[in-house]
């Protein structure tokens, strides 16, 4: 036991949690050895990410130890942390948008700035200009935060974790908004992080990355710890049946159904980062949308939600050409949109699951003026059952809930105001298995119904299982259009579609 104990770097032993009446977790273990990729799985709500918040400073453990590098550990707060040699790329994004990218950089770290009594702008500004050319950004430091894409956000969150010799650096759900471009230079990074000595443990319900770039995994299951072992020799199903407690069927079950009359139509429309895009969707009809970060897929859908204004085109509905002039008059029309970045757009943290869910239905129940607050919380409760949202009552505040649990919640709310068309940009971000596959057959059941649903997601397995027709971008146009007997009859390849992501043209190499 002593001989082994000193292969590990980090121990948490006994370790429990509550936070009012939901016991986060009960009892758990996590042994991390030095230099090593270990995995952290478990289903939405397993207590991961507050089993980290502990090793950071963020929670207090109401019971348990901790012993890093062999000595008895705790730190008081993330700045604690990292000055132990600790850093953590968080799953909920929150920059400060007033803050540059240089700033976000060395926040919280101006100890590391040695022999800088004081921080200089222009200093810090130069020194972020060299991490971010290291880390192959082409950004000027002194960009505001609140300028960048939820990707860029979340590469800046990942250049700060690991840009400060930290031992161990946790990583929560790091690739969420990354796409397979920029998660490749995220595993190299950590590669070179492993040959320095570096731990990390990696966070994601992508079961892929999993087994690309990690070596042991540990499982939670309901706060509780299940098993760890090396990644070598388990299989997939093993691994989820360990997650969930229970065998979980096909992991995309597409329900097929008659797909009916065209619904929307975008005839050359063209704005900020897209250019002479034409396509139709259908009643009943799932419309996949792949491509790289920055593409202009989720732009493209922004305009037809009116987040963003049109440059050029047309855009029909139920054959009529319509004008969109904002999020609200796209509701009114039947157009509704499941945004990729829920904190900003899609949830109020400080309100009840309830209120967040039937928020954009409220004309539909204002009888008077008075909300028919029983028939609200009756059906909140029906779509939260439907999607297994996991919470101590519909009447829990938004933020108390784990991230997946979150993403349900915001998909709750639009799929209860009913759309003719539901636009959803990565639908499961950060959700586990089995409800990413209650997601999808939602999906298809609200196609059934008659709604056009176009879906942008950059996990190609879900695009591919999914759709019943995919439209591939490169850099703002539309480069393959692929239909669903050519994936089930293996006609098209994940790789295919890879490869027309990064531009290949038809037919050729
Ligand atoms: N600040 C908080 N207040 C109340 N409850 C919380 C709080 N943070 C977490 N919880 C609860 O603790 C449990 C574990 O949540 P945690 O965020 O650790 O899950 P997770 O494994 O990270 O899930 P996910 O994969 O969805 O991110 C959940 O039931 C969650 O609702
Ligand atoms: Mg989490």
């Amino acid at each position: 036991m002593e001989e082994q104990n000193k292969d590990y770097i980090l121990e948490c032993t006994g370790i429990s949690k509550a936070f009012g009446g939901t016991q986060a977790l009960k009892n758990v273990q996590l042994q991390i050895k030095k230099g090593e990729v270990h995995a952290l799985l478990g289903e939405n709500g397993a207590g991961k990410s507050t089993l980290m918040k502990i090793v950071i400073g963020l929670h207090k453990p109401d019971e348990g130890e901790m012993v890093f590098e062999g000595q008895r550990y705790a730190a008081n707060g993330p700045a604690d942390a990292l000055r132990k040699g600790i850093s953590m790329v968080h799953q909920e994004l929150n920059p400060e948008p007033h803050l540059s990218i240089a700033e976000s950089i060395f926040l919280n770290r101006e100890h590391t700035m040695k022999g800088l009594p004081f921080l200089n702008k222009k200093e810090t500004n130069r020194q972020a200009g060299i991490i971010l050319k290291r880390f192959g950004i082409e950004k000027d430091p002194r960009t505001l935060m609140e300028e960048l894409t939820l990707a860029e956000v979340q590469m800046i969150e990942i250049i700060r974790a690991v840009s400060c010799d930290a031992r161990i650096i946790i990583m929560d759900e790091p690739t969420s908004s990354l796409d397979s471009e920029e998660t490749q230079h995220l595993f190299h990074t950590i590669r070179e992080l492993k040959e320095k000595g570096v731990s990390i443990i990696y966070i994601s319900h992508r079961m892929e990355e999993i087994f690309e770039i990690c070596d042991r995994v540990s499982v939670f299951r309901d706060g509780e710890y299940v098993n760890s072992c090396p990644l070598e020799g388990v299989t997939n199903e093993e691994l989820i049946a360990m997650m969930v407690g229970r065998q979980v069927k096909s992991i995309f079950p597409k329900i097929e159904c008659e797909i009916g009359e065209t619904v929307l139509k975008v005839e050359n429309l063209s704005g900020k980062g897209f250019q002479n895009i034409s396509f139709e969707v259908h009643e009943g009809e799932i419309l996949g949308i792949s491509g790289l970060v920055g593409s202009g897929r989720s732009e493209t859908m922004r305009v037809i939600f009116g987040l963003d204004p049109k440059t050029g085109g047309k855009i029909f509905l139920g054959g009529k050409e319509i004008a969109i002039k904002s999020p609200k008059d796209a509701i009114s029309k039947g157009i509704c949109m499941v945004n990729e970045d829920r904190q900003n757009f899609g949830l109020c943290l400080y309100r009840s699951i309830r209120e967040n869910i039937s928020l954009p239905n409220l004309p539909s129940r204002q009888k008077g003026i008075l909300i028919n607050q029983r028939r609200e919380k009756k059906e909140a409760e029906e779509v939260a059952k439907v999607l297994t949202v996991k919470a101590a009552s519909i009447e829990s505040e938004a933020y108390s809930l784990s991230g997946g649990n979150q993403q349900k919640v915001v998909l709750s709310k639009w799929v209860m105001a009913k759309p003719k068309v539901l636009i959803l940009d990565e639908p499961t971000r950060g959700v586990d298995v089995g409800a990413k596959s209650e997601i999808h057959t939602l999906m298809c059941q609200f196609a059934a119904q008659g709604m056009a649903i176009i879906m942008i997601s950059s996990e190609l397995p879900e695009i591919m299982g999914t759709s019943d027709r995919i439209l591939i971008y490169h850099e703002g146009r539309i480069n393959g259009e692929i239909f669903r007997e050519d994936i089930t009859t293996a006609k098209v390849t994940q790789e295919d579609i890879l490869a027309k992501e990064f531009g290949q043209k038809e037919g050729g190499k």
